[in-house]
């Protein structure tokens, strides 16, 4: 109507019309949200949701985490690393993380995810309510950060002529192409990047 000039009807400016509107079609900050972490292993994916959470709460959205390590020891347990075991993974994560946000709540997912069409249909999960916050810190870094051995453990198996199928060493990460968020931990701090993704929910309308 508004977009030719039509003049609205009468009824649409009735309060029950405007209700049934509201119910249907709530504004963002009512709606449910994945915040979909991506990046590689050691890139702050866990450490920036978990400061993340912290600094939702103080905008009355109340979030729960689904972290890569976490999930691979329960909703994943038995699951490895080939591609289609990743798979497998990131698509029970976008499956839950799905339900919760098309129930109102707000989900933080930690997990590499490094296949774009896999995390498209994460995306698609969710109905749309969904912010991709790509952690795009250097290799480099990630490797000299090894927190847990396992880039060592990769170069070596690889110079060994082995492999491990570590991502980012001998295994493929696809970078996201339109992320809502791109975040570099080697030039910002944790508090820093939080602050990127808080400004584009408020842009975005998921805060006020
Ligand atoms: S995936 O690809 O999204 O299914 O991976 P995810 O569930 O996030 O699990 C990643 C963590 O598992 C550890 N790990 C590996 N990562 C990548 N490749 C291989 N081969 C591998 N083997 C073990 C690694 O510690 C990841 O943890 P983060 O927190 O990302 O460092």
């Amino acid at each position: 109507y508004l977009a030719k000039g039509i003049p609205l009807p009468e009824w649409f400016s009735r309060p029950e019309v405007a209700e049934i509107l509201r119910e249907t079609n709530p504004p963002k900050f009512a709606q449910g949200l994945t915040i979909w972490f991506t990046g590689l292993s050691g890139s702050g994916k866990s450490t920036i949701a978990h400061a993340l959470t912290e600094r939702l709460a103080e905008y009355g959205r109340n979030a729960s985490m689904l972290d890569g390590d976490e999930i691979r020891t329960h909703l994943s347990k038995g699951l490895g690393f080939s591609k289609e075991d990743r798979d497998t993974n990131i698509r029970r994560v976008g499956y839950v993380a799905g339900l919760v946000a098309k129930h109102g709540g707000t989900i933080l997912c930690s997990v590499i995810s490094p296949y774009r069409s896999t995390r498209d249909e994460a995306r698609a999960m969710s109905q749309g309510n969904f912010v991709e916050v790509f952690c795009d810190t250097p290799i480099e870094v990630c490797e000299q950060r090894d927190v847990k051995g396992l880039y060592a453990k990769a170069r070596n198996a690889v110079a060994e002529g082995k492999g491990m199928g570590f991502t980012g060493v001998d295994d493929p990460y696809e970078a996201p192409l339109n992320p809502e968020v791109t975040l570099d931990t080697s030039k910002l701090s944790v508090s820093e990047c939080a602050d990127r993704i808080i400004d584009k929910l408020l842009e975005l309308g998921y805060i006020q």
